[in-house]
């Protein structure tokens, strides 16, 4: 059997309208614009409106993508949404997602991998797509983390934001050298107690969501993110750090072959160690933590669209995407630009 190429041929990003910044974080806890700015590289997050859901979010990323990618809906054979905020328990949001978009019987499934979900999804569609499967796909990463995080702790709630990134994929077509090249990921749950939410979230509502923001409501006993956040920090760097090398020996490819990095957007030091290991500048490295904060699924993906919109890439060009989340869940996808 000759394996088909994969290759990336939309992309789109959406973020909410309200943005959240530092600045209005000092009036909710006990922090400041500089603390923030210094440990994390955030400045502003983008905020779900009340009327919107997480698949609302990702119908207007996947729009984007469909329109650069000169395809409809009708062109796709199977939908993707990773997310750790599905709109409900089930169905599960790409089922809500394909419906919005008009899609019609096409395959459409979640992925769970908190903010490795899209690297996760990616690989899995390479797969596939690689052995036939689907000829067309479209693969989201889709947030509403603000409706998760516990708005009283300064610990968390400074880290995260909402939005979608997405991707339209094909197999196949004469560009056999350029595409997906591969993708590592891994897990180990034995450090699951150290990055969680547990599941009561979707007993909040929107308005209530507000109203934990708006009038700092004690959300202790709903849904919220738990972290002990240097101990993450830690394990995040070093696991990033051995996965990036992994993926490039695996493929006989060194450092130096890398023309850009589209990293998870967790913070701006776990990023820069990473970039360091490959001895790359930050300028190779795309950047959005500082605007979006943290996406979770949809943080590299929105990175990808924010460097492709910046016109950088160009076709041939080596880029290694990873993430690292709660699980732990960590991995890697490397590709060439095909557009
Ligand atoms: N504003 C001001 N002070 C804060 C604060 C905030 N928002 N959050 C925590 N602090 C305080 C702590 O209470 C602590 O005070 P203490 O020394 O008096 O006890 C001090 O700052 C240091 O806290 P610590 O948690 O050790 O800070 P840190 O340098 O590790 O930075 C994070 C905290 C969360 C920014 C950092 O650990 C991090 O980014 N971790 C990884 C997060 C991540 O990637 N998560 C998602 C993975 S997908």
């Amino acid at each position: 059997m000759t394996l088909s190429s994969v290759h990336i041929i939309g992309v789109g990003g959406y973020l909410p309208e309200r943005i959240m910044t530092n600045a209005d974080l000092e009036a909710l806890v006990d922090t400041t614009d500089e603390w923030i700015a210094e440990r994390t590289g955030i400045r502003q997050r983008h905020i779900i409106a009340e009327d919107q859901m997480t698949s609302d979010l990702a119908v207007e990323a996947a729009k984007m993508a469909l329109l650069d990618a000169g395809i409809t809906i009708d062109d796709i054979d199977a939908l993707v949404v990773a997310t750790t905020t599905p709109d409900m328990i089930f169905p599960s949001t790409a089922t809500v997602v394909q419906s919005k978009l008009g899609g019609k019987e096409f395959p459409a499934w979640d992925v769970q991998a908190v903010c490795s979900g899209f690297v996760y999804g990616l690989a899995h569609l390479e797969g596939m797509m690689r052995a036939g499967m689907y000829k067309r796909v479209l693969m989201i990463g889709a947030e509403s983390m603000s409706r998760i995080v516990d708005w009283t702790d300064r610990g968390t709630c400074i880290l995260f934001g909402d939005g979608a990134g997405a991707v339209v994929l094909e197999a196949g077509g004469p560009d056999a050298e350029n595409g997906m090249v591969g993708s590592i990921l891994h897990a180990d749950g034995s450090y699951r107690e150290l990055l969680k939410a547990h599941h009561t979230h979707p007993k909040l509502s929107p308005e209530m969501h507000h109203q934990k923001i708006d009038f700092r409501i004690d959300s202790a006993g709903t849904a919220a993110v738990e972290m002990k956040g240097n101990e993450v920090f830690r394990i995040a760097v070093t696991k990033l750090g051995s996965v990036v090398k992994e993926i490039l020996a695996k493929h006989e490819l060194t450092d130096s072959d890398i023309d850009w990095l589209v990293p998870h957007q967790a913070n701006i030091r776990i990023i820069q160690a990473t970039a360091k290991k490959l001895k790359m500048d930050m300028d190779r490295v795309a950047l959005t933590v500082a605007t979006h904060g943290n996406t979770s699924s949809a943080s590299v993906p929105l990175a990808l669209n924010d460097l492709y919109r910046s016109g950088k890439l160009e076709k041939g060009q080596l880029i290694l995407l990873e993430a690292f989340a709660g699980g732990f869940a960590w991995g890697a996808n490397l590709l060439r630009w095909s557009k």
